[in-house]
């Protein structure tokens, strides 16, 4: 018997990033001397004092499902954190604790979206935006960015795209930028955050990456613009970036009681909790921080303007300086365009530059915009320093 799959499966596909990365790996356990520069998360081990925590709850018996929207000191952190690193008040009702800030995401969009709701998304995008928003049956509409505004909507973008649209309801804004390393100014976000307002638009902050920024670039949090704005905005954040703890599966999301209780209600019939031990590590990764964020963002530095001007540095490749995140997307459209090898796209590039030259890097393609390729600097500087020189020795080869 044929069984048919949902329509909403119909269109999903795999994580490119993830694909990449799986890939790419493979051919590491085939031997082969693979530069994973697809990988979306620190190289670095988490940091031992978050460790021990989790064996300390392990040996307390710390092992049984807790409350589904995360553990009353795990909450209480997350409100102590926002005030310390964003001046913004929540109460422990306004905090959602899921397992990683994709499923905080989710949660929201499920708890907010009806049908051919439409979310404003600024492309390129974080891959997993636009299939989150297929599975809850809502519609993205883009807003294009390019290297000449920094990656960055403006206010007047974002109006006229509500203005041509027939059920606008909220956007997902991410800064700092995964793919681009970019990062909103304070001033930039007020005038996205006021065209919100007026429209009735809730905002999805995606903060991810809040704690790399560069070059003294200051993140700042849309909620915390004004209580209004606070009102309509959901911040989602979590600890996989800042503390390298991607496996542990932690994100939280905080924002209107009313948003979050149902976001929070969908969870208890999904995933239920957050894994106990995660959450206990999480509550001293937050508390008791000791300096290894700081060292982390410190090294993610070093490498940042190393290949930002290193890919610059390639004939008829152009890169914008990152500010945040640990991401470079430079421009490829010249080798795209003029090529002897028949490559017509990034997603082609892509894979003779695995096959060929054993670099693995994601296709702009993913993220909405062909003419780039999104390196993660999250390597080695050895690993750094060898995979452009084999970038850039590919790129000619193409000539
Ligand atoms: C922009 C952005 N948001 C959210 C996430 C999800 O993070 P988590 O590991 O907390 O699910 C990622 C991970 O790559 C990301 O790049």
């Amino acid at each position: 018997m044929a069984i048919c799959v949902s329509h909403r499966v119909k269109s999903i596909k795999p994580s490119p990033t993830l694909t990449v990365s799986a890939l790419a790996k493979k051919m590491m356990s085939e031997g082969i001397d693979v530069i994973n520069f697809g990988v979306g998360e620190p190289d670095f081990n988490t940091p031992d004092y978050i460790k021990n925590s989790a064996i300390e709850a392990i040996k307390d018996n710390f092992t049984r499902y807790t409350v589904t929207s995360g553990i009353p000191e795990l909450k209480q952190a997350i409100c102590d954190k926002f005030k310390r690193d964003n001046n913004l008040d929540y109460e422990p009702e306004q905090i959602l604790v899921s397992p990683g800030a994709k499923a905080s995401i989710i949660n929201v969009l499920m708890a907010v979206c009806d049908l051919r709701d439409e979310i404003f998304i600024p492309v390129p995008y974080w891959v997993s935006y636009i299939s989150q928003i297929n599975l809850v049956d809502a519609s993205p509409i883009f807003l294009p960015t390019n290297e000449f505004n920094n990656f960055r909507i403006t206010a007047e973008q974002l109006q006229d795209a509500i203005d041509g649209s027939s059920n606008p309801k909220a956007i997902i804004l991410n800064t700092p930028n995964n793919p681009t390393g970019s990062v909103y100014t304070k001033k930039e976000l007020l005038a996205i955050a006021e065209v919100c307002l007026e429209n009735n638009i809730l905002i999805i902050a995606d903060e991810i990456y809040e704690k790399l920024v560069y070059d003294g670039v200051e993140h700042v949090s849309i909620a915390s613009l004004s209580p209004e704005i606070k009102e309509i905005t959901v911040v989602v954040n979590g600890v996989s970036k800042a503390f390298a703890m991607t496996g542990w599966r932690v994100g939280y999301a905080a924002g209107p009681k009313e948003i979050i209780k149902k976001a929070g209600l969908i969870q208890g019939h999904t995933t239920s909790c957050v894994n106990s031990i995660a959450q206990k590590a999480t509550v001293t990764a937050l508390n008791d921080e000791d300096g290894s964020v700081e060292k982390m963002r410190k090294e993610f530095d070093v490498r940042r303007k190393y290949i930002y001007k290193a890919l610059n540095e390639i004939n008829n490749v152009s890169c914008v300086e990152p500010k945040g995140a640990f991401y470079a997307m430079p421009n490829i459209s010249y080798y795209i365009m003029n090529n002897k090898k028949g490559i017509k796209n990034s997603s082609q590039l892509c894979e003779y530059l695995l096959e060929e030259y054993h670099i693995a890097i994601v296709a702009g393609s993913a993220f909405g915009v062909d003419n780039y390729v999104r390196f993660s600097y999250a390597n080695s500087m050895d690993n750094i320093i060898e995979g452009v020189k084999r970038f850039k020795e590919a790129l000619h080869s193409l000539i």
